[in-house]
């Protein structure tokens, strides 16, 4: 097998393509021969040595990767149900970026006939996040209006899609005016590019604030978001990516002073403002297999009616796998970006 290893934390440099013998499935596992591993900006945070469940639950050498798709090639002991060749996609906590990957069966879904294996590997990290902030924490009604940051990008775009398809009327905000119509097209009503005074275009198309307000920026938002929460009304927090460079090379000094900026809630002002403060880590909550397992299958079953529709994905061949951190720290991509062993 091949796959790539990060040894040490560094620049792109880190990412080294290593061989090595394919390993057999454990009892419960299912070995996978992958045809495409999706890339998350998160891998590239695991690369710089930043990402905290990388550090505690993993440590270095580590494989980034937390989604895959292929086909079912050895089976283990124990595992029931699924058969040699069988097309699937799956969820793991690192290691994806490999050509086998064995994995514990109940981390493993069917493909479904509608999807392409590119596209099933675009999904699950994106699609559950955003589900389990959806689902889990907003509980979205009809006619709600939500303010998506980085609404073209993966979490970004599936927030849009789950937020369209609940009724609720989705502002878009974008990094450059080239992402505008693919953050329409996941399902933003309208969207605002964050250039000059945005966030007064922001406030016109919902004068009374957001009941929901999705933030992956961290410091350069955070404050704002918080503001333009209406009663009633929740932040949720999933990322800090403007705490981070755009071009691989760490900037401490930045990293701690955005650190000390980052806003503190205030229970005291939440309670007089009724506005409330979600927070989630997908992979934190890589132990809980049937939480995730719910959510694979729900999302699923909407990707096969049509209901749900994949990311645009461009693809890299896996010995580029640093290229392709490199497009998705740039702050560039729209959709999602995926390794092709
Ligand atoms: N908590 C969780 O469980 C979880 C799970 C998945 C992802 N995430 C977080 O969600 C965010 C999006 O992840 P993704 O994989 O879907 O990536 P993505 O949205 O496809 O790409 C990252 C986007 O973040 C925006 N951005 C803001 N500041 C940036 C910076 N300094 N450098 C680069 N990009 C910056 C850019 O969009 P605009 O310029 O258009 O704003 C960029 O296109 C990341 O912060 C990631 O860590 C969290």
């Amino acid at each position: 097998m091949r796959r790539i290893v990060i040894a040490r934390p560094g620049g792109y440099e880190a990412l080294q393509i290593v061989a090595s013998p394919t390993p057999a499935p454990g009892p419960g596992q299912v070995r996978i021969a992958v045809a495409a591993a999706g890339v998350n900006y998160a891998d590239g945070i695991i690369r710089m040595g930043l990402y905290e469940s990388a550090k505690r639950l993993h440590g270095y050498p580590i494989t980034p990767g937390f989604e895959l798709a292929g086909h079912i090639e050895a089976i283990g002991e124990g595992v029931e149900g699924w058969s040699i060749g069988e097309p699937v996609v799956a969820v793991t906590l690192f290691g994806g970026y490999a050509s086998h990957v064995c994995l514990p069966a109940d981390r493993v879904f069917p493909l479904p006939p509608s999807l392409g294996l590119e596209q099933a590997a675009a999904i699950p990290t994106v699609f559950l996040t955003a589900w389990f902030m959806a689902e889990r924490q907003v509980h979205p009604e009809p006619g709600d209006d939500w303010l998506v940051h980085s609404a073209a990008g993966g979490v970004g775009g599936a927030l849009a899609q789950l937020g369209r398809a609940a009724g609720a009327r989705v502002v878009g905000v974008v990094g450059g005016a080239h992402k505008v119509d693919a953050a329409r097209t996941a399902g933003c009503r309208e969207v605002v590019v964050a250039e000059g005074d945005w966030w007064r275009r922001v406030e016109a198309l919902a004068p009374a604030g957001f009941d929901a307000v999705f933030d992956a920026n961290g410091v350069r938002t955070l404050a704002a978001s918080y503001a333009h929460v209406k009663p009633m009304g929740k932040l949720c927090i999933y990322g800090f990516a403007s705490m981070l460079p755009r071009d691989g090379r760490l900037n401490w000094a930045k990293l701690a002073w955005d650190w000390l900026r980052t806003p503190r809630f205030m229970p005291l002002a939440m309670t007089r403002d009724n506005r409330s403060v979600m927070a989630c880590n997908l992979s934190f909550l890589s132990a809980e297999a049937a939480l995730l397992a719910r959510g694979m299958r729900e999302l699923l079953d909407r990707f096969a009616s049509g209901a749900l529709v994949p990311p645009p994905v461009t693809t890299f061949p896996l010995e580029r796998a640093a290229d392709a951190q490199r497009a998705i720290e740039s702050g560039r991509t729209v959709g999602k970006l995926v390794l092709v062993p």
